[in-house]
């Protein structure tokens, strides 16, 4: 029988011998709750729903439907690399939605932060039902909620949202399998069960998504000059050995211009703010001390590769005063 609550006396999972025997009590623990029916998961490809995607595809295979909803919002190469994991890779059965022109023509003239959040969060429980209601037969809906989500919510902290918000008539009975771990054990449980290392130990990145990194009302072309400069810095942290030791790094384009030259031309242009914290819990955090060399170097790509970019700069501010986000 699947348990509800994490027990008192539970070993932590830290190695890949504690993975396994969670993954196989996981695998009978679904195989009874199941049995032959269907079960749906919105599957955004971070590190709970995709290990919660890779445990079931283990357990019922075909009877697993992931949707994979691009709001349009998402890092460079996210939406490709959750196609060729698990439709590729792992051959499982996944609906993939670009639902991005929804997304950015709700969002065209919205300034408001949390009328932002709210519009996305909207949109994106409406597709998703939408695809739930074009499948036949689905009973159950998977969800990643972890045991931090559990406790956080009966503590008054936030609202464990995952279920919310699904039109009730959908009705699903509700499969959560790694809702007694602790995030780093759902990480160990990923790489046990072959995920790439990059998926399960990705930096934190909120639903919104680089919604919330281009600040005011989002357009389209400084949309993709975030995205296109949080590859770069990715792509350097990565290279210069701070992936893994900086907890999150972004970069956020707000709406103003500034005066400046490109090729002995007047460029009047955005700036790329550079955000990078380093955080326990993320109620405060610290900024990160970036050598200045690698910066230059980020400096000189970004200017040079994002379009419309004519400057870069570092953010400061230690949370509080400022969050760790920009709306
Ligand atoms: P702040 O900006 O509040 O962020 O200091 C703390 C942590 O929460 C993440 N964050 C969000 N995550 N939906 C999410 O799923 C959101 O609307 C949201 N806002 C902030 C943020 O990335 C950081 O890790």
């Amino acid at each position: 029988m699947a348990l509800d609550r994490r027990p008192a006396d539970m070993e932590r999972i830290t190695n890949p011998e504690l993975a396994q025997k969670f993954i196989d009590e996981q695998i009978k623990d679904i195989q009874e709750q199941v049995g032959d029916k269907k079960v749906l998961l919105a599957l955004s490809g971070g590190v709970d729903s995709s290990v919660v995607a890779a445990l079931l595809i283990k357990a019922i295979g075909d009877q697993l439907t992931s949707v994979h909803v691009n709001h349009g919002l998402l890092r460079k190469g996210e939406p490709e690399e959750v196609v060729e994991v698990f439709r590729n890779q792992m051959k499982s059965n996944l609906v993939y939605v670009d639902a991005t022109d929804r997304f950015l023509d709700k969002l065209a003239g919205v300034t408001d932060p949390e009328t932002k959040r709210h519009i996305i969060g909207n949109e994106f429980i409406e597709v998703f039902a939408e695809e739930a209601r074009k499948l036949d037969g689905v009973e159950f809906l998977a969800q990643g909620t972890i045991w931090p989500d559990i406790l956080e919510s009966e503590e008054g902290i936030k609202a464990h949202h995952n279920a919310g918000g699904l039109p009730e008539d959908l009705n699903f009975k509700l499969v959560e399998p790694i809702k007694i771990l602790y995030k780093d054990e759902v990480r160990i449980v990923g790489e046990q069960l072959g995920l790439p290392h990059g998926m399960v130990y990705r930096q934190p990145f909120p639903g919104p998504g680089l919604g919330v990194r281009c600040p005011g009302a989002i357009t389209r072309d400084r949309l993709e000059a975030v995205r296109e400069s949080d590859a770069i810095l990715r792509e350097e942290f990565a290279k210069n050995g701070l992936e893994g030791k900086v907890w999150q790094y972004f970069t956020v384009v707000p709406d103003f211009r500034s005066t400046g030259v490109k090729d002995g031309k007047r460029a009047f242009e955005w700036s790329v703010i550079i955000r990078a914290v380093n955080t326990q819990d993320a109620m405060t955090a610290t900024v990160e001390n970036i050598p200045f060399e690698v910066m230059t170097h980020i400096v000189d790509r970004i200017t040079h590769e994002v379009k419309g970019v004519n400057r870069v700069l570092y953010d400061f501010t230690p949370k509080p005063t400022g969050t760790i986000e920009f709306e």
